[in-house]
């Protein structure tokens, strides 16, 4: 069922809006087709599989809907979030409870980000937890941000753009909603799925061109003090693609701007996006 977003209800008994008990996804188009949408669906199944909530429907099935609900739409390019929740019964925590799971579409027109984001770079700052999710749905994309939201709120009372999340030994991990690379002694490393992190999709496509492109690459641990001496770094999303960091908790990056490598791995990005022709998202004008 197609649904104007001001018609569509879901009940207050929905076990996502009281136990925030729900995984989802956020996807974009480009050229109105979803980017990466087996892969998105993949990690949908399995955040679902960590916290024991059974598929409404086959994964394929899924994937028409969302597709139908992007034509739908007719947005010359599409935001959207894709969500599970165990469904609605009874108050209390027995998950036995729910009826059947429920399942959300919401498309939206596709915002640009500020072209200067992507020429200047952002700043960020950092945001110590002791552990970085809740260790049984680790890996797992569950609706519940409020770690991050408020990551997120100290990030934009200080003027930056994202927050960093440390894990309780200070290694950085990644940001509220995106993953981070930093650009040390010639090589990209990024934290590993073990350090509690959510697996990005943008992330993977990011290792595969660096791959592609000769740039040496190491999944590990990433301390904050590596981090801070990088030569470049950066924080890689869905919505966002690649975004240059020159600014650490007020610390300036590299040489301040963004990096070379970062630009080349941007623009290889662009190019396995469908984007090859289009201007780099610092080149455009504006903003
Ligand atoms: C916690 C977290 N890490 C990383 C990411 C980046 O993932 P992706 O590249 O799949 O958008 C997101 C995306 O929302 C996220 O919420």
């Amino acid at each position: 069922m197609i649904l104007q977003p001001e018609e569509a209800k879901v009940s207050v008994y929905d076990r996502g809006f009281l136990y925030g008990d729900s995984v989802f996804e956020t996807i974009r188009t480009y050229a109105g087709e979803p980017f990466a949408l087996d892969e998105h669906l993949a990690r949908l199944e399995r955040s679902a599989g960590r916290v024991a909530i059974p598929l409404p429907l086959p994964r394929a099935d899924f994937a028409l809907e969302i597709r139908r609900a992007i034509r739908a739409a007719r947005n010359p390019e599409s935001y959207v979030r894709a969500m599970i929740t165990r469904g609605s019964g009874p108050m209390g925590l027995d998950t036995g409870l729910a009826e059947k799971a429920l399942r959300v579409v919401l498309v939206e027109p596709l915002q640009a980000l500020p072209a200067t984001m992507y020429r200047d770079g952002v700043a960020v700052t950092t945001f110590k937890t002791r552990r970085a999710a809740d260790e049984v749905a680790q890996g797992a994309k569950v609706s519940n941000y409020l770690t991050s939201m408020m990551a997120l709120k100290e990030a934009r009372a200080a003027g930056a753009h994202e927050a960093l999340i440390l894990d309780g030994s200070g290694d950085v991990l990644e940001g509220t909603t995106s993953n981070v690379f930093a650009l040390t002694q010639g090589v990209l490393v990024t934290p590993p799925e073990e350090a509690g992190i959510l697996v990005g999709i943008t992330r993977a496509h990011v290792l595969e061109v660096a791959g592609e492109l000769g740039i040496p690459v190491r999944v590990e641990r990433l301390p904050l003090e590596t981090l801070r001496s990088a030569t470049e770094v950066f924080i890689t999303s869905t919505l966002r693609e690649i975004v240059p960091v020159v600014r650490v908790d007020g610390q300036e990056i590299g040489a301040r701007v963004p990096g070379r490598t970062t630009r080349a791995i941007h623009a290889a990005f662009r190019q396995k996006v469908g984007l090859g022709a289009e201007p780099l998202p610092w080149e455009k004008a504006g903003d």
